[in-house]
Order: C-alpha cells, then structure tokens, then sequence
C-alpha cells in the first residue's frame, strides 16, 4: 500500500513573509492523512523546517551531484539536510531546460540526493511537440532508465510525471492520457526494480488545482501530485491535500 504524497514546488517564489501560509496549512492540516511536502526556494528551507514541525516534510528544488567544494551557487544533498530538508526535487523540467541537465546528470543528482539520504523526487515528461509526434512514451520510458539510479528503492525515490505543456498552462491531460502515462510507468519501474518498482509513488505534476485534483487523483497509478502554482497558497493547497 503506498501512502499518498502531496508535495509542493514553490519554484523561486517565497520570502519569509510567505512563510505565514505554511503556518496557515499546519494549522488547517494538523495531521494530515497523506504525507506533505514543500519545496521552497533554498533561502527558506531552514525557516520552513522550523514551521512546519512533524505536520509536514520540507525538501529543496535541486541537489548537486558532488558532496561539497567549488561549485558557486549551488547546494549539497548535507546542506538541505542540515537545513532540516528531507528531500530533494531533481530533473524538474525548467532545470532540464534552463540548464540543459541531461538524464545523466539528473541521475547523478538523484545518486547524490539518496546518498546523502534524502528522498529524491524525479521529474520526468515529454514536451508538447514530442506528444503531437506520438513519443510520449518512448521519452518517458528513455528519462526513467536514464534518469533513475540503479539503487532506487520504494522508500529513497519518488517520480514525478509533469508534462511540460501542461506546467503552469491550466491545461491537463485527458485522465486517459494520465492513466496511460503512469500505467507505463509502473510497468517500467516493475520490470526494472521488482517489488521496489511497485512501491515507489508516482506523482503527477502539471496544473493541478483544488477543482481538479480530486479526479486525478481517482486515475491509476496516481499516488499525489506535484504542485506548482496551487501550493503557494495554504487555501488551495490544503483543498488539495484535502482530495488526497
Ligand atoms: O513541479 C510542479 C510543476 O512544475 C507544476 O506546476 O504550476 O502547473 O502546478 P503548476
């Protein structure tokens, strides 16, 4: 049985200020009945570990590959833990594509996330024009074998299945086109990991909001969601985390 996830990307959006809708959703969700997590921008993830208490898990938005040393601007997988993160986003598709992050890359960060014991939340999905070409599936089963280290196992790796088209958009798939994608997935991770494969939750990401999450979240093999835009605002999230 997996326990459903609801998790939040806040992407680079957040000042402390903000951090009074985090006191807002623990307040309304003391003890939620899916596992939460945010995602902030990095400068938060300490405070947001502090308000969040048990009610919620608190994780950064990327992971570097390397422990520590010269590498300007970026975090370590101990830097989030010891800013109280407990997982960490990698391959989300804007880094895919603002930093030209390869599977290869994606999977090194993953290793380096697990290693550093954290979580890691993969984010794998095909672009408009490679679902018009009738690729989904190819993309999607290639980012998950390169993408996913060989150690993953049900309790150290989440994926994440976001459509590019559909990030920020309002658009979604049809609940077809979901069930499609991540019944693939499942099969894929199956074949690959065994009982792991089956245990590990698959996440959609990609306009969900309090109006449609309660259907998503009906499809197969849909285990929660990845949240942009609806999880800044303790209402909206917390409806989501409601339909869970
Ligand atoms: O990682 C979450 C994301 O990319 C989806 O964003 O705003 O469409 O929910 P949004």
């Amino acid at each position: 049985m997996r326990t459903k996830l609801a998790a939040g990307n806040w992407k680079m959006n957040g000042l402390k200020a903000d951090l009074a809708e985090v006191e807002a959703l623990v307040a309304a969700h003391p003890s939620p009945l899916c596992d939460v997590l945010l995602c902030p921008p990095a400068t938060l993830i300490s405070a947001m570990a502090q308000v969040a208490g048990a009610s919620l898990d608190v994780g950064a938005q990327d992971c570097h590959m390397k422990g520590s040393g010269a590498h300007t601007g970026d975090i370590s997988a101990a830097m989030i833990a010891d800013a109280g993160g407990s997982h960490a986003i990698v391959g989300h598709s804007e880094r895919r594509a603002d930093h030209h992050e390869s599977d290869v890359m994606v999977r090194a960060k993953a290793e380096a996330a697990i290693e550093g014991g954290l979580i890691a939340v993969i984010c794998v999905g095909e672009t408009e024009s490679q679902r018009d070409a009738g690729e989904t599936l190819t993309i999607i089963g290639n980012q998950l074998k390169g993408s996913l280290p060989d150690h993953a196992t049900a309790a150290n790796t989440v994926v994440a299945y976001e459509p590019v088209w559909a990030i920020g958009t309002g658009r979604t798939p049809t609940l077809e086109q979901i069930a499609e994608v991540h019944d693939f997935m499942r099969n894929a991770l199956v074949k690959r990991f065994g009982a792991e494969g089956d245990g590990m939750r698959l996440l959609y990401g990609g306009s969900v909001k309090p109006s449609n999450a309660t259907e998503i979240f009906a499809v197969s093999n849909v285990d929660g969601a990845l949240v942009g835009g609806a999880s800044l605002k303790a209402a909206d999230f917390g409806a989501i985390i409601a339909a869970l």
